[in-house]
């Protein structure tokens, strides 16, 4: 199964998609944790991402498409994949389509999460990750050792007020018409109320997948 994960910057993208994928067995694939870790090995792809990424903006489609059109075709997605924050604007979604076409698959689920703002810029203001395993924590403070693999907890750059403004900005005229582009082609488009208890979320987004 194939599922992109859709919704603003904070709306928990990466902590259900975690989950999501594991439960359907399949890897997460999260273009912001391949474009850090190209950031940190300080790879040609890594050094030109950097500063859109610092300020918020997208990274141009062609780098997003190149980087998936390489994982969809590793034997690791063979099964399928949880994309997130792979489609964030309408030729990335028409790539994607026409990629998998050609690889004989589709998209089966696009899950839109929706979350209040003001709870976005909470949740964003307050987030440490893993430098190491790109984990997502609320409420833990920076120099923490992760309990998951060990590494140190940072602050993500693009989580500072300015950008989080950017980002959000930027969701709203790039990211948003995707969701049309999915509505005008009929794709099968499931919206979750992504605010609450976190094993309430991933029950919600297991009955939109597996429902027919
Ligand atoms: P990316 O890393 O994808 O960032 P994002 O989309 O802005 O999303 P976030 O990672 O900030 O949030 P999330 O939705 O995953 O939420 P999370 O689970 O962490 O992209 C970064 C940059 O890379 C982009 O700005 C761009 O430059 C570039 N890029 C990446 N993909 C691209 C593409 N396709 N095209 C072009 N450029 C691209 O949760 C947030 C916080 O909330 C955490 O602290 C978490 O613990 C907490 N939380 C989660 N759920 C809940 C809940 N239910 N209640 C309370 N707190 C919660």
């Amino acid at each position: 199964m194939i599922v992109v994960l859709l919704g603003p910057p904070g709306a928990g993208k990466g902590t259900q998609g975690e989950r999501i994928a594991e439960r359907l067995a399949v890897p997460k694939i999260a273009t912001g944790d391949v474009l850090r870790s190209a950031i940190r090995e300080g790879t040609e792809q890594g050094l030109a991402a950097k500063s859109y990424m610092d300020r918020g903006d997208l990274v141009p489609d062609s780098v997003i498409l190149g980087i998936m059109k390489e994982v969809l075709a590793a034997p690791s997605a063979s099964k399928g994949a949880v994309l997130d924050g792979v489609v964030r604007t309408v030729p990335q979604a028409e790539g994607l389509w026409m990629m998998l076409a050609e690889l004989g698959r589709k998209v089966d689920r696009f899950l839109l999460f929706d979350v209040d703002e003001d709870e976005l810029v909470q949740r964003l203001s307050g987030r440490t990750v893993c430098d190491s395993c790109q984990t997502p924590y609320k409420g833990v403070e920076p120099g923490t050792k992760c309990p998951k693999c060990g590494g140190t907890l940072v602050r993500r750059k693009d989580d500072e007020p300015e950008s989080i403004r950017n980002r959000l900005e930027v969701y709203r005229a790039q990211t948003q018409p995707v969701i049309e582009w999915c509505k005008e082609k009929k794709m099968a488009l499931v919206e979750i109320k992504a605010t609450g208890d976190l094993d309430e979320i991933t029950d919600l987004a297991m009955k939109a997948l597996l429902e027919p």
